[in-house]
């Protein structure tokens, strides 16, 4: 028998406000068919003035919770994706387990930013075969409305806000692909291109910074390296991409989407889509798409999911699980 991080219960949570491509027509010099056409985005979600990726997050790990029917105190461990915490310390995922009213395990945040969904669940997976924690609460969100410089229409109209989650729970399979659960990982990152995609300020420069991003390099790497992160993830797992039931990949670009989808031969009815109706949320894509999938009735209990994510770093990244 071989121990797997199962996917016991998904939530999420969009912020109220919706912004439609037109709103940006009177920011930027932009339209909505340059929007849509190249990057597949006709709406976002926008966090209200004075709430926070904490407050975001703990909705989507309550929503999370009560589809596994599990008590916050059921949960050992929460790992936080986010590269836009309320306070530079604490840890968001502290706060998070303030909110739940959680008074034991442990709590921390992971920072790989578009990728750090993945990053994160392969370390709640790791914590889970380790035996260092039985039920991990893996939470990606982000408030990107508040990286952005309003007066760069390059990158300005491609981001939006949200948080979504998973509980994980340690489960007996047989070993075999056929298992339920995270069935591998591939991490990756080459900080040679930091320059390709940043905020250019922090802490330790003394300022707070807005986000840049040469879209075309990005781009390139994107097409290049997802397709390859996926493959060498399902081989590790011993399968290939006709095993896969739906590719969930991160929702930055329609283009990119399909470029991937393309390369690993897999039809776009295999492919879940948000990036029309949320943006790139960064760390929030992955779990958004995999709960919203799921609510829609496309993703079901046995099937082989296909994550993949490109961000900041670069850093980037695939896991392979059995829902
Ligand atoms: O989540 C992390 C990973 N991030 C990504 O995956 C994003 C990767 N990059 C992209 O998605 C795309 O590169 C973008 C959507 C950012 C841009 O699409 P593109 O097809 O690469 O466009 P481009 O940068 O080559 O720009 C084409 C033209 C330029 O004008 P000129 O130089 O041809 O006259 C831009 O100035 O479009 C112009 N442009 C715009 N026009 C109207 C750039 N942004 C806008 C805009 N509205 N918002």
């Amino acid at each position: 028998m071989t121990l797997r991080a199962v996917v016991r219960g998904a939530g999420h949570y969009l912020p109220e406000r919706v912004v439609p491509n037109s709103e940006f027509e009177s920011i930027v010099d932009t339209s909505d068919e340059w929007i849509r056409t190249r990057s597949g985005i006709e709406r976002r979600h926008f966090a209200a003035e004075g709430q926070t990726t904490s407050d975001m997050a703990t909705r989507a790990a309550r929503a999370a919770l009560d589809d596994a029917r599990l008590r916050p105190d059921d949960i050992d461990a929460i790992i936080l994706a986010t590269s836009t915490a309320d306070l530079t310390f604490p840890s968001a995922a502290t706060m998070v387990q303030a909110n739940l009213g959680m008074t034991r395990g442990f709590a921390f945040d992971v920072q790989a930013v578009c990728a750090g969904f993945i990053f994160a669940l392969a370390n709640a997976n790791a914590l889970i075969l380790s035996g260092q924690a039985e039920r991990v609460l893996v939470i990606g969100a982000e408030t990107f409305s508040r990286l952005m410089d309003w007066t760069d229409r390059t990158t300005c109209v491609l981001f939006g806000d949200g948080a979504g989650a998973l509980v994980l729970e340690g489960a007996r399979g047989d070993g075999t692909s056929d298992d339920r659960g995270i069935l591998s990982t591939d991490l990756n990152s080459d900080g040679r291109y930091r320059d390709a995609l940043y905020v250019d300020g922090g802490v330790s420069t003394n300022s707070t910074g807005v986000l840049k991003m040469q879209g075309k390099e990005v781009f390139r790497h994107a097409v290049e390296k997802l397709a390859d992160t996926a493959h060498r993830a399902l081989d590790k797992a011993g399968l290939g991409p006709s095993d896969v039931d739906w590719m969930v990949p991160h929702q930055a670009n329609l283009r990119i989407i399909s470029a991937t989808a393309q390369k690993m031969g897999l039809p776009m009815e295999k492919v879940i889509l948000t990036v029309q109706d949320h943006g790139n949320t960064s760390a929030a894509s992955i779990p958004l798409a995999l709960s919203v999938g799921r609510e829609r009735g496309q993703i079901h209990r046995g099937q082989l999911l296909a994550t993949e994510a490109i961000g900041g770093g670069l850093a980037w990244g695939s896991v392979i699980l059995r829902w």
